[in-house]
């Protein structure tokens, strides 16, 4: 009897050939940036103790309260799989004393992140991000680098729908005067407030304000702006952010009910967002997490970091410019064993000099092979039988301009190499 086939689980996803070109394309302009402002690529477990997360983004957040993938291992250690990389990074960060040298660092990492979350288009259970961070500077000018980073980087990809909003959620000395405001509103809304927000309101007030329940936002339509409320070192700390991305000409929006959906933020706050996808999304978001690093045991060092939704990007740059998958080089239409055998070893040796050399290893017609030659886009054929063989010479057809030379069997790697690294000089 047929067993049913298995299916992936539910939010997770398959990224097929054909994608994954796109993503290494983005990967490798990522990776190009973050390493030409100095960011070093640091590679974190998928797994941490649940501890990590929950006091790191917050018991109160969405992510740590109904999203994480957590469970007891064999021993009964609470484990998670990572919803994001900043609080792994701070981790490492402190568990390595990466402070005691130079505290000033820069990271990027890349990898998957799990929440579970309701899944649907941009959203998934198993999603991508491209993260970075800087420890270690408390100047504005890590703020307005990263920002200009991410401007950068979508620019480079031909992203342009997109708007950078940025806010400041101030520090331990305003903030809990703005706490206070907000609670004084919430007091009078409670009514109309949903039961996470019922829940959280007294003890995190700022939770409500990234709640997307449509009461809850009504409710939060006369909330205080925590803008009016900051420190003065807060103030002109935001000030000179803004300022600096105007003179960098790196266009945002201050968005005084940004408020992000984890706990660590201080300062400054920032989302990517896009109508690409259909409704506004954030590609991006990050901000400041001076705290943090102290929170966690380390010293009192400041940190500000970003996270690109991978996914959402690929998306994103997907839909201008599909991904180009690169064809064979060559195809090898071989007609026997023999001449099977011996494609084999010369297209062995070819993919060794960076040349592609498809063949078909099966016992298919000349015909069929040169259809699949065709089909696969090869921009030359090499023909191989029993007749080749026997004359010694080999058939090598230009696809594109249909001519066609012979070439002794015996020299024909080296031939290959040749008029390969000739064509690649003249498009060079
Ligand atoms: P986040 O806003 O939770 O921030 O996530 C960053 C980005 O990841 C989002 O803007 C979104 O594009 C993408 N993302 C989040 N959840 C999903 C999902 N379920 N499916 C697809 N994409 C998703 C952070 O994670 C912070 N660690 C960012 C940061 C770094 N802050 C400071 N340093």
């Amino acid at each position: 009897m047929s067993q049913p086939n298995i299916q992936l689980i539910r939010g997770f996803k398959d990224i097929l050939p054909g994608e994954t070109e796109l993503w290494q394309q983005i990967e490798r302009t990522a990776i190009a940036l973050f390493e030409d402002f100095g960011y070093r690529e640091i590679r974190i477990p998928i797994m941490e103790k649940t501890e990590l997360f929950a006091r790191s983004i917050g018991e109160d957040t969405d992510i740590v309260e109904k999203e994480m993938y957590t469970f007891a291992d064999r021993k009964g250690d609470q484990l998670t799989l990572r919803p994001e990389a900043t609080a792994s990074i701070c981790r490492s960060y402190i568990q390595h004393k990466m402070y005691a040298q130079d505290p000033v660092r820069k990271f990027y990492t890349i990898g998957p992140m799990f929440r579970r979350e309701r899944p649907q288009k941009g959203r998934y259970r198993q999603f991508y991000q491209i993260d970075a961070e800087i420890f270690g500077v408390a100047a504005p000018y890590a703020d307005v680098e990263l920002i200009f980073l991410l401007r950068t980087l979508f620019e480079r990809l031909n992203v342009t729908d997109t708007t950078a909003h940025v806010n400041s959620l101030g520090c331990p000395v305003c903030r809990p005067r703005f706490k206070e405001a907000l609670s004084t509103l919430l007091a009078k809304a409670a009514s109309s407030l949903c039961s996470d927000c019922l829940r959280r309101k007294d003890r995190n007030p700022l939770r409500v304000m990234d709640c997307k329940v449509p009461g809850c936002r009504e409710a939060m339509k006369g909330a205080p702006a925590i803008l009016d409320y900051l420190c003065d070192d807060c103030s002109s700390h935001f000030s000179t952010v803004t300022d600096m991305l105007t003179q960098l000409g790196v266009p945002f929006n201050v968005d005084k009910q940004l408020v992000r959906g984890l706990d660590y933020y201080t300062r400054t706050a920032f989302e990517i967002q896009t109508g690409a996808l259909g409704a506004q999304s954030a590609v991006a978001g990050g901000g400041r997490y001076d705290g943090l690093v102290g929170s966690l045991g380390g010293p009192e060092v400041p940190a500000i970091g970003f996270a690109i939704g991978f996914d959402r990007l690929a998306e994103i740059v997907a839909l201008n410019a599909p991904a180009t998958i690169r064809p064979p080089d060559l195809y090898i239409a071989a007609l026997g064993e023999p001449a099977k055998k011996l494609a084999f070893e010369w297209s062995a040796a070819l993919g060794l000099k960076g040349i592609g050399a498809a063949m078909e290893y099966g016992g298919k017609s000349l015909k069929a092979q040169m259809k699949q030659a065709n089909r696969a886009g090869a921009g030359r054929v090499l023909i191989v039988g029993e007749s080749e063989l026997e004359s010694g010479m080999v058939a090598l057809r230009n696809m594109a301009d249909k001519t066609q030379k012979d070439i002794p069997v015996g020299v024909i790697v080296d031939t290959l190499i040749e008029t390969f690294s000739k064509k690649e000089q003249s498009i060079g």
